[in-house]
């Protein structure tokens, strides 16, 4: 292609110009400006081919078509330039405002979850026991006959093992109806002295309503060493029950009856309501049920292989939810396992 005529080459050179000016003032991101780049000043643009058809030019033509076509060039890399800041700042500008963070917002406060009330109060427990010198034990939910009842002292005739009131398994196994097989286990050890605590789960056969739930959980204590007296049940459960419900509380222990126990008591103790005044708490007895206790039968030592003529001890066993329920005013169980976050999010 031959540039003879100089109207023409302005003409092909303003075209170019124009060209460009429309192309970088729209171009929307980096690839497509070097798209552009390249179509401009490339091997294959225009421009190049006009400056290589000066060659053709005579010597008297060539250096005012160079001069006219430099200048254009010059002035494309200008334009490019500007195009490629302007392109810069309008990026950074959509960046910031994609990004845009308004501080006045108000934040999202973290979901904090919280205990159960009834790990609440097992913690409670847990940690009492413990000040008082008590080592935590467990033992298997999964129980056999033997540990759940028979070493108990626990006859074969007691309604306590009809399958009314228990859950047994296939294999002979019963799902422990209360936590004093730990006794047993920890009787077994040989350990002595003894002075445990056992909280954990178990399991009867008894229909849900608004006191029983087929799964529910105990605490079981047993203190085993020479000389051990009822005094000395007496005495812990004394303090036990004022780190429970506050000093200047009084308990009272009514005869009962435990086939492991001898002789046997449940201790109550004064409303921490009203004082023993009577309220809507003590159902106006001013007292609340605690626990179940007595002394370690001889016979239940005996069966553990600890001697009963050098040893003596005392047990006690109380239902976790009972206490769950006085403490927090609830009136029916149920509400306790039914994991409505609206009822437990008040405790
Ligand atoms: N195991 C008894 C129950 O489930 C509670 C109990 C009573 C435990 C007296 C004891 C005790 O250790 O001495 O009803």
């Amino acid at each position: 292609m031959r540039y003879v005529d100089r109207q023409e080459l302005e003409r092909r050179l303003g075209e170019i110009r124009a060209a460009a000016e429309r192309g970088f003032a729209d171009v929307a991101d980096l690839k497509a400006f070097e798209e552009m780049r390249v179509n401009i000043f490339g091997k294959r643009s225009e421009l190049t081919a006009i400056l290589k058809s000066l060659g053709a030019l005579s010597q008297a033509e060539r250096p005012a078509a160079g001069q006219l076509i430099n200048g254009l060039r010059e002035e494309l890399e200008r334009l490019a330039a500007d195009a490629k800041t302007a392109l810069s700042e309008r990026l950074l500008k959509k960046q910031l405002y994609d990004e845009r963070i308004d501080v006045t917002m108000p934040g999202k406060a973290p979901a904090y979850g919280h205990k159960h009330p009834i790990t609440r109060v097992l913690d409670d427990l847990k940690n009492i026991f413990i000040g008082m010198g008590y080592e935590i034990a467990e033992g298997p939910e999964v129980e056999t006959d033997y540990y759940n009842f028979e070493a108990l002292n626990i006859p074969a005739n007691h309604p306590a093992k009809d399958e009314q009131d228990t859950f047994y398994t296939e294999g002979g196994f019963v799902l422990r109806t209360q936590t004093s097989p730990v006794q047993v286990r920890t009787l077994e050890k040989g350990e002595l002295p003894i002075r445990i605590i056992a909280p954990g789960r178990v399991y009867r056969s008894d229909e849900v309503d608004a006191t029983h739930s087929p799964v529910f959980h105990q605490v079981e204590g047993l203190v085993v060493d020479r000389g051990v007296t009822m005094g000395d049940l007496k005495g812990s459960l004394q303090v036990f029950a004022e780190e429970l419900f506050g000093k200047g509380t009084r308990v009272r222990f009514r005869p009962h009856h435990f086939p492991f126990t001898e002789p046997s008591a449940e201790m109550d103790a004064s409303c921490f309501a009203c004082g023993g005044t009577g309220c809507h708490v003590c159902k106006d007895s001013g007292w609340i049920e605690m626990l179940g206790c007595g002394m370690v039968h001889p016979k239940v030592l005996r069966m553990s292989g600890v001697d009963p003529d050098i040893y003596s001890g005392f047990a006690f066993g109380m239902g976790v939810e009972r206490i769950a329920m006085q403490r927090y005013g609830i009136t029916d169980m149920r509400l306790l396992y039914e994991n409505d976050v609206k009822f437990l999010r008040q405790f």
